[in-house]
């Protein structure tokens, strides 16, 4: 028996079905207008999952567990022989890119048509208002407030590595040439020299189990201080996942993640309170010596939360990237003998060895003029770029120059609200543009010409208005360990399987190896 009431019921589900495609056939054809007074053409790549996407998230979030991620979207665009395609994860469609010129547009040509999207929000309960974080105004202002803060004078200064370098050997030594892993001791000299340049103090990781920490006047703080590389550390993960999660982020707020975050600030407010409560005079004073982050900001601006946020932004940006650089340039030292060899004799004809290294003599104009040690690091971000994958929205409708069309090479509509992921690990191993030994390490290619005139299809540090301000920082204090380790020690060895090469990389917000380096050094 149909009644009334049944009859009512499908009528009123006729109707939201009736909307529903009428919606879409709207959005559609809405988005087919714009797509063509925009001069552009429907998009050549598109991988369909019959499954909204939902399968692609369960591969990708796999792959990315097993260390995967990057190669596996690498062999992707290879297989498939596209620069730019769109996938649905979870429901929603993605343009992903690798191609240069697009790339460009996103950073470059275009930069006013993309921005940061939920970024802030995603981030916001451990990073709060910073130069890593904001848009349009507030990041402009950030970007002008931090600038003068990495000149060249300020980056220059390579002496306050010393101290951490000197602690490394210790810890290598200690090892007495048997294996180790060499990137859990390059995370700990990052965050040492990383603290020291931005706080005046540093927390002193590698200090642990060898000898006494650095003093401090205050207990409150020894405790934080211990705490604090671990909570760093996975508060940061959890920020992956929530920038991987979109606009589901808010799903990912766990009470670890917020006890993380509140030692980070205890630990960050604990300086900004000491500059904030020290005469002027004094912090002038101390400056002289040497150069601290904050000290300098502090001359501009009294606000303790522009302090701590902007700081902790640096330290983000700066830390783990450095680490993973140096990690990657002695796994890759490790297998590669004969990079090693040329490496110590430019090093060693440059600076000494040994006993008689010159470590005076190493400074940001001297590590400049290092041609091979150059080479080799440029090679090592190419292949293992810190940020090897990245994202941003359109806050308007726009177009991206290609990806559509028979061939690809046609621009493509991009509706406002549009995520786009660029994939510089990918394009970095482009064949067509670095040849057929892109996935070789190979620092030589940077001698020759084809790999000189690079432009956009060379990213590791961004582009554009958003460039890395660490850009100098970060290559001089790399350059500079590598050079004194390579003094200090003149026999390298890898222990990690070549069975197991390309090796799984661990990648949150920055990559890392995701089984380590394993080495010998003596
Ligand atoms: C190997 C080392 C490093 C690499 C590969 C690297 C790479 C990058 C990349 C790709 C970005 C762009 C992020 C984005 O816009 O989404 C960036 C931004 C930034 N980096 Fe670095 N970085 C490194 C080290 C450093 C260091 C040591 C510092 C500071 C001490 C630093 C400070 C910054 C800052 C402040 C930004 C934000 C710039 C802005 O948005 O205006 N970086 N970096
Ligand atoms: C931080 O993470 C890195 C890479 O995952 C790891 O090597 C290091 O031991 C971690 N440090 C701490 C204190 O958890
Ligand atoms: C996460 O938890 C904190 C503390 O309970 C709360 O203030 C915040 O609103 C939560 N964030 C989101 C996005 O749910
Ligand atoms: C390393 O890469 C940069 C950026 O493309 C380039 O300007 C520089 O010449 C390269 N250095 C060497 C030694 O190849």
């Amino acid at each position: 028996m149909v009644t009334m009431e049944d009859i009512e019921s499908y009528k009123a589900i006729i109707a939201i079905v009736g909307l529903l495609i009428t919606y879409h056939v709207l959005q559609y054809a809405s988005f087919k207008y714009k797509e063509k007074k925009l001069g552009c053409e429907p998009m050549f790549a598109n991988i369909n999952d019959y499954s909204f996407g939902f399968r692609t998230a369960l591969e990708f979030m796999k792959r990315k567990r097993d260390g995967e991620i990057i190669d596996y979207v690498h062999s992707l665009f290879e297989d498939g022989g596209f620069d730019t395609g769109s996938t649905m994860i979870a429901g929603r469609t993605m343009i992903n890119t690798r191609d240069p010129e697009n790339i460009k547009a996103i950073l470059g040509t275009q930069f006013n048509d993309f921005d940061l999207g939920i970024r802030y929000k995603q981030f916001l309960p451990l990073l709060g208002d910073g130069i890593f974080t904001l848009d349009a105004q507030g990041w402009k202002h950030s970007r002008a407030m931090l600038r003068p803060q990495f000149s060249r004078e300020q980056v220059a200064h390579v002496q306050s590595l010393e101290l951490h370098i000197q602690r490394l050997f210790k810890h290598i030594k200690a090892e007495k040439g048997q294996k180790f892993d060499i990137q859990d001791l390059f995370f700990k000299l990052t965050i040492d020299t990383a603290t020291e340049f931005l706080f005046g103090e540093s927390c002193s990781s590698l200090v642990d189990g060898l000898e006494e920490g650095a003093k401090t006047d205050d207990d409150e703080i020894l405790e934080i201080r211990k705490k604090f590389p671990k909570s760093f550390n996975d508060s940061q993960a959890i920020l992956a996942t929530r920038a991987i999660l979109q606009d589901f982020y808010w799903l990912c707020n766990t009470s670890q993640f917020k006890y993380d975050c509140k030692v980070v600030h205890q630990f960050t407010d604990y300086y900004v309170n000491k500059v904030l409560n020290t005469p002027t005079e004094v912090l002038n004073e101390k400056s002289s010596g040497g150069y601290t982050f904050l000290y300098e900001l502090a001359k501009q601006t009294r606000d303790p939360k522009i302090l701590r946020d902007q700081s902790l932004n640096i330290l983000l940006a700066g830390r783990d990237t450095t680490a993973g650089l140096l990690s990657f340039t002695f796994y890759e030292l490790s297998r590669n003998p004969e990079v090693f060899k040329k490496l110590q004799e430019e090093i060693h004809a440059t600076f000494g060895s040994g006993k008689d290294a010159r470590t005076n003599e190493i400074t940001f104009e001297s590590l400049k003029k290092c041609e091979y040690l150059k080479a080799v690091i440029n090679e090592t971000l190419r292949l293992y770029p810190s940020v090897p994958i990245n994202f941003r929205t359109t806050n308007k409708d726009t177009s991206l120059p290609r990806g559509g069309g028979k061939n690809g090479l046609s621009p493509v509509f991009m509706p406002k609200g549009q995520v786009v992921t660029y994939f510089i690990s990918s394009c970095q191993k482009n064949k067509n543009i670095y040849g057929k030994d892109a996935d070789v390490f190979r620092p030589e290619r940077w001698f020759e010409d084809s790999t000189r005139k690079l432009g956009w299809a060379y990213l590791p540090f961004n582009g554009g208005p958003r460039i890395c301000l660490g850009q100098q920082f970060a290559l001089t204090e790399a350059s500079y360990a590598v050079t004194r380790l390579v003094q200090e020690f003149s026999h390298i060895k890898s222990y990690n399987s070549e069975a197991d090469y390309p090796p799984k990389k661990n990648s949150q917000l920055t990559m890392c190896l995701q089984n380590g380096a394993h080495i010998a050094l003596y």
